[in-house]
């Protein structure tokens, strides 16, 4: 498959799956990065000459979603919503990482330290990552791969954010492998 990758933030997600490219982990390419802003995790695709856009306008990313004939959309930490005229050509074809266990922690205002916040917060036994399609609403799609870890020892939010992103590198390519052999 052909995959674009949008990024918000750090990028770490997509370094993780620059990397499993690298390392032959899956058979499909990373051909397109989008960023809705001019985030740091950019500068992986620069470093590995892979076409990247900061670009706003959903139809302006569906037109190089197509312009690069791409077949799978990769959210990694991509903090906006994605609107119909994406979700409609790729329906069943986007997936996004989400740092809990979904369907617990999921929804509009989880996002980043907030998602472990909360965890914490609820003496939650269990947490970890999710990859899921994406649907209309959000982080409610089907899920694609689920791995969880005891949190019990963790003395902070951050502590559990460190340890569940290391799950999210693990899970993102393994994700990808996993569709890429359904297809
Ligand atoms: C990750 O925790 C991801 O699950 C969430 O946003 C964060 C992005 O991290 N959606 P990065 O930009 O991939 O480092």
């Amino acid at each position: 498959m052909r995959i674009a990758v949008f990024i918000s933030g750090t990028g770490s997600n997509l370094k993780s799956l620059i990397d499993a490219e690298k390392n032959n982990e899956f058979n499909s390419s990373i051909n397109l990065i989008i960023s809705n802003k001019d985030a740091k995790g950019l500068f992986y695709g620069k470093g590995a000459n892979i076409p990247s856009f900061v670009i706003k306008n959903d139809n302006e990313i569906l037109e190089k979603l197509k312009e690069y004939k791409i077949d799978l959309v990769v959210l990694a930490g991509y903090l906006k919503k994605v609107s119909d005229v994406i979700l409609k050509e790729y329906e069943n074809n986007i997936i996004n990482i989400h740092p809990s266990l979904l369907p617990k922690y999921g929804g509009k205002s989880f996002y980043g330290i907030k998602v472990h916040r909360e965890v914490f917060e609820n003496n939650e036994k269990y947490s970890g990552a999710t990859v899921h399609y994406v649907d209309e609403n959000i982080d409610s799609g089907n899920i694609v791969l689920q791995e969880k870890i005891n949190i019990q020892k963790f003395n902070s939010p951050e502590e559990i954010q460190k340890e569940v992103l290391k799950i999210e590198h693990n899970i993102l390519k393994k994700a990808v492998k996993k569709i890429e052999e359904e297809k």
